[in-house]
């Protein structure tokens, strides 16, 4: 049995296998610039945050219907589940897919299938989180907004994410007002590549509540006073870190720094069918490579649902936690 735990930083996107990818490809008749699984898994070394988003946003061309993002949701589910995961907040991207052609409706009632079924299915309760591409324009992202208007029951909250460098978290002011003014949720990645300011963009300009990634925090003092003071959660990818190359080796990662410094950190896959490893797989590897005990572990889990949007559910919230503290490792 694995550590219980909530995943909260998950692209459904990117968790998209090359097998599936393949299938997908064959039945909507569109076709890979590679030829096998192989050759497609071969191309997945990345040199920072663009490559990896130039293949992520290639291979989205195999999902066409509703159904594929209901498989793609399912599978994901599926192999979570085997990871200990009870609770899962998952990003998705409506503008990679709305510019192809693929309507908003089409993503998220498929999505919506999977994650239906999820409780049952898998013993995991779900929420989706819409993400807006922060190299788009900020009218394309309040676009993306209303027209999301029909589905905003199934959507819990909006994120921020893609190519992080110029494109600082201020640029998007006026769609998270217009977002929380909805009662929609608020979290942003900030600190992946980019510099501590946009982490204080984040939190200052568009109110987020937990930041993604956030990596960068240790550069600046200030800012760790700032989120410890505020308990505000972050979501770290420490496998993705290593294949964007944010840092060299997964030894060097400043998890446990950030963990001892008080601030409020979560262990989370990002993009699994990219970096190597699901959230279990990526617990195992931290562990290994930072020498974390097993109450350190226990603190991440507990972190995970600390961090989890479960306020409408204090109940279950505190129920998750019960597993976590009865755990035997
Ligand atoms: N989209 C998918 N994965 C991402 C990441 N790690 N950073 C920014 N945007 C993303
Ligand atoms: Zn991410």
């Amino acid at each position: 049995m694995h550590l219980p735990k909530a995943e909260l930083h998950l692209h459904i996107e990117g968790t998209l296998e090359p097998e599936l990818a393949f299938e997908l490809a064959a039945r909507n008749a569109v076709v890979l610039p590679y030829s096998t699984t192989e050759e497609l898994r071969r191309a997945y070394l990345f040199d920072d945050l663009q490559s990896f988003l130039d293949l992520y946003y290639a291979l989205m061309a195999v999902l066409r219907t509703e159904d594929d993002f209901d498989r793609l949701a399912d599978a994901y589910l599926a192999r979570a589940a085997a990871q200990g995961v009870r609770h899962a907040e998952i990003f998705f991207d409506p503008q990679a897919h709305t510019a192809r052609g693929v309507d908003i409706g089409t993503v998220v009632e498929g999505l919506a299938r999977a994650l239906d079924r999820s409780e049952e299915r898998h013993g995991i309760s779900t929420q989706l989180i819409m993400c807006f591409l922060r190299d788009r324009s900020a009218e394309s992202a309040l676009a993306t907004l209303e027209a999301a208007g029909p589905y905003l029951h199934r959507i819990a909250g909006v994120g921020l994410d893609s190519a992080e460098v110029g494109h600082p978290p201020s640029k998007f002011r006026e769609v998270y007002e217009a977002a929380a003014a909805l009662g929609l949720r608020k979290v942003a990645h900030a600190g992946e590549e980019g510099p501590p300011a946009y982490i204080w963009e984040a939190l200052d300009v568009l109110g987020v509540e937990r930041v993604d990634h956030g990596l960068r925090s240790m550069e600046d003092p200030e800012l760790v006073k700032r989120l410890v003071r505020d308990r505000v959660p972050l979501t770290l990818c420490p496998l993705s870190n290593v294949r964007l190359r944010a840092i060299d080796v997964l030894e060097d990662h400043p998890l446990r720094q950030m963990m001892e410094a008080g601030l409020l950190v979560t262990v989370n896959s990002d993009d699994p069918a990219y970096f190597g490893g699901y959230v279990g797989d990526t617990f195992h590897a931290v562990r290994e490579a930072l020498g974390l005990g097993q109450e350190q572990l226990r603190e991440l889990a507990r972190n995970s649902f600390r961090a989890a949007f479960l306020d409408h559910d204090e109940e279950r919230r505190a129920a998750y936690l019960a597993e976590v503290d009865a755990y035997v490792f």
